[in-house]
């Protein structure tokens, strides 16, 4: 007679191989999903501008970030992890980027927002390079599934410019 044991220990086995299976289906279907973000972010003030004590230029912003994130959520989704950041270049630099604010989303409900804030994190420059500095706003994200590898990417606004004096 087969014992309780051995049944169980089956059923174990199949169930593992059903949700092995599950998983391989979860994160390759997720790649025949095409995300299509959209955002857009307005600088809705320049609060102050200065060069502090030590010579680096700093800025405060007011931002507008809109964004609706909903098509990166599919059900082998966990969260996302998303920030915007200041691009831009200087003689010293190829890319100089600045975080401005972070956030993460936990569900597809929340993935359709509207904030308006100052940054969150600091915009220094090391120098004295942002008056009149051209810049783009990039809002990255990071997409933690369930199961399966963390993708990421990203959308680029361009167009912005800091003002030519401190204020
Ligand atoms: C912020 O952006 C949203 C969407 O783009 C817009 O409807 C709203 O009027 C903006 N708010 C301000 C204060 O400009
Ligand atoms: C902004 O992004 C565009 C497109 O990716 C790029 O060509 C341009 O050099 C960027 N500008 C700055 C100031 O980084």
């Amino acid at each position: 007679m087969h014992s309780f044991g051995y049944r169980a220990n089956a059923l174990l086995t199949l169930a593992i191989t059903i949700l092995a299976f599950m998983c391989g289906i979860a994160s390759f279907s997720d790649n025949f999903n095409t995300p299509i973000p959209t955002t857009e972010v307005q600088v809705l003030n320049i609060n102050w501008f200065q060069k502090k004590p030590d010579g680096d230029d700093e800025v405060s912003l007011t931002l507008n970030i809109s964004a609706d994130l909903q098509s990166l959520f599919t059900w082998n989704t966990k969260q996302v992890f998303v920030f915007l950041a200041a691009e831009y270049v200087t003689p010293k630099n190829s890319l100089n980027q600045i975080s401005l604010w972070d956030g993460i989303i936990p569900t597809k409900e929340h993935a359709k927002f509207l904030i308006h804030t100052t940054n969150k994190y600091r915009f220094v420059d090391q120098g004295s390079n942002l008056r009149g500095k051209a810049f783009n706003l990039t809002l990255h994200w990071h997409v933690m599934p369930k199961t399966g590898k963390m993708s990421a990417n990203k959308l680029v606004m361009t167009g912005y410019r800091l003002p030519e004096t401190y204020r």
